[in-house]
């Protein structure tokens, strides 16, 4: 996905440095070419022969290398890359970025480049939580510094909290819907996904057979062509993609203020198998068998249709509406009548009859209905039908923003 991309590393001093040996070891994995420049303190902790190793490339490390010079300036190699990636970005890195610094090679490049500038944090959590490093987070952000992480845990220095740099794998991700195709840049893709759970008391609840696979699969494929994604997902099977904003929920009335919460939006897919039913009196406390023999009686009220409720919408409707029909049997007709009863845009059918396999299972036959009428797609991964809809979200949004 990344053949031919050209990465600018940046390289921080920072414990988290021996993570970049294995980032690097990805990108180089996904096709793309990684350029290392390395700071005085980066050298600290890992050295330039492992980063030039792994990266088959010379490591730059000096501003006032007069044979760089010669060869490529420093304001070549800060335009001569697709995008540039700084891990870990230190406190003092980022202090440096915010204020337009050029006293080294990195903080020049960095004020030089014309293009994106994707940072992965790494530092100590009190460090991470300063007034002066989160002003200027804040103001990175607002030139348009992309951010991966940092992620929560325990740290090298024994402290635990926000501060550890995201792991390679989410680095490669983000750098990835940095690099998109760019045809749904600029836009907002809300996706709810999974199912959901209705609790009948604190330890049961009424839930279904979606395992998420298929909403997943369709926030990476919209984040992979540039969209900002709001993913809200009910406890799903599959874990959500990287590279989105994920808003976990439980509840079908949860997922509705989550979604609301999320609008405006230029487009909403609801993939999500949202129970129809809740619990009316789902109990604080256990229900115990109270010894005579007879069950609970449950009794349920209808959750609110999100998919209706959002098509329905009068004022900051997202432009296109797509819901999903999952259905036993008569797809079609029921999918084509669903369409009009939530007044949605497009319906996404597919029959999850058991023997399909389609619930749970890593393929999908859909049939996309529009106003146009309806396509049958062929049998296929998840994945594909994910790409293949972000492409038409894509291409009935028009030109990007
Ligand atoms: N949906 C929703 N909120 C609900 C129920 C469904 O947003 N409370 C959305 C789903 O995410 C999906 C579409 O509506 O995009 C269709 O869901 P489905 O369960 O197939 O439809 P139902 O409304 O439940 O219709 P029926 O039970 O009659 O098949």
């Amino acid at each position: 996905m990344l053949a031919g991309r050209r990465i600018l590393l940046i390289i921080g001093g920072g414990i988290a440095g021996y993570k970049v040996l294995e980032t690097i070891r990805r990108l180089k994995d996904a096709g793309a070419s990684v350029t290392p420049v390395m700071t005085r303190a980066a050298e600290e902790f890992v050295t330039p022969l492992s980063v030039a190793a792994l990266a088959g490339s010379r490591v730059y490390r000096n501003l006032f290398d007069l044979t760089d010079e010669a060869e490529m300036g420093h304001i070549e190699l800060s335009r001569a890359a697709d995008l540039v990636v700084v891990a870990p970005a230190t406190a003092d890195l980022m202090a440096k970025m915010a204020g337009g610094h050029a006293d080294d090679l990195a903080s020049t490049l960095l004020l030089a480049t014309d293009k994106r500038v994707l940072a992965a944090p790494a530092m100590n959590v009190r460090m991470w939580d300063h007034p002066a490093t989160r002003r200027n987070l804040s103001v990175l952000r607002g030139d348009g510094v992309l951010v991966v992480g940092p992620d929560e845990g325990p740290m090298a220095c024994g402290e635990f909290g926000f501060g550890r740099m995201a792991e390679p794998e989410a680095i490669v991700a983000a750098v990835s819907a940095a690099l998109a195709e760019g045809k749904l840049r600029g836009r907002h893709v809300l996706v709810t996904s999974g199912p959901t759970h209705e609790p009948i008391d604190p330890v049961r609840y009424i839930a279904n057979r979606s395992s998420g696979a298929q909403g997943a699969a369709l926030a990476a494929a919209l984040r992979d062509l540039g969209a900002r994604v709001t993913f809200v997902t009910g406890p799903a099977s599959v874990p959500p993609p990287q590279g989105v904003t994920v808003i976990p929920v439980q509840t079908a009335r949860e997922m509705e203020a989550a979604v609301r919460a999320a609008l405006p939006a230029d487009a909403a897919v609801f993939a999500a198998a949202v129970a129809d039913w809740r619990v009316e009196d789902a109990r604080d406390a256990k229900i115990k068998k109270d010894g005579s023999g007879r069950p609970p009686v449950l009794s349920l009220s209808e959750n609110p249709d999100i998919l209706k409720a959002v098509a329905g919408m009068r004022d900051g409707r997202p432009r296109l509406v797509v819901g999903f029909a999952a259905e036993t049997g008569d797809v079609l007709a029921q999918a084509t009548a669903k369409r009009q009863r939530k007044g949605c845009d497009w319906i996404v059918a597919n029959d999850v009859s058991p023997e399909t396999g389609i619930m749970g299972g890593s393929e999908n036959a859909v049939t996309l209905i529009t106003p146009d009428g309806a396509e049958a797609w062929p049998r296929m991964s998840k994945q594909a039908v994910a790409r293949r809809l972000a492409d038409r979200i894509a291409l009935a949004l028009g030109e990007p923003a």
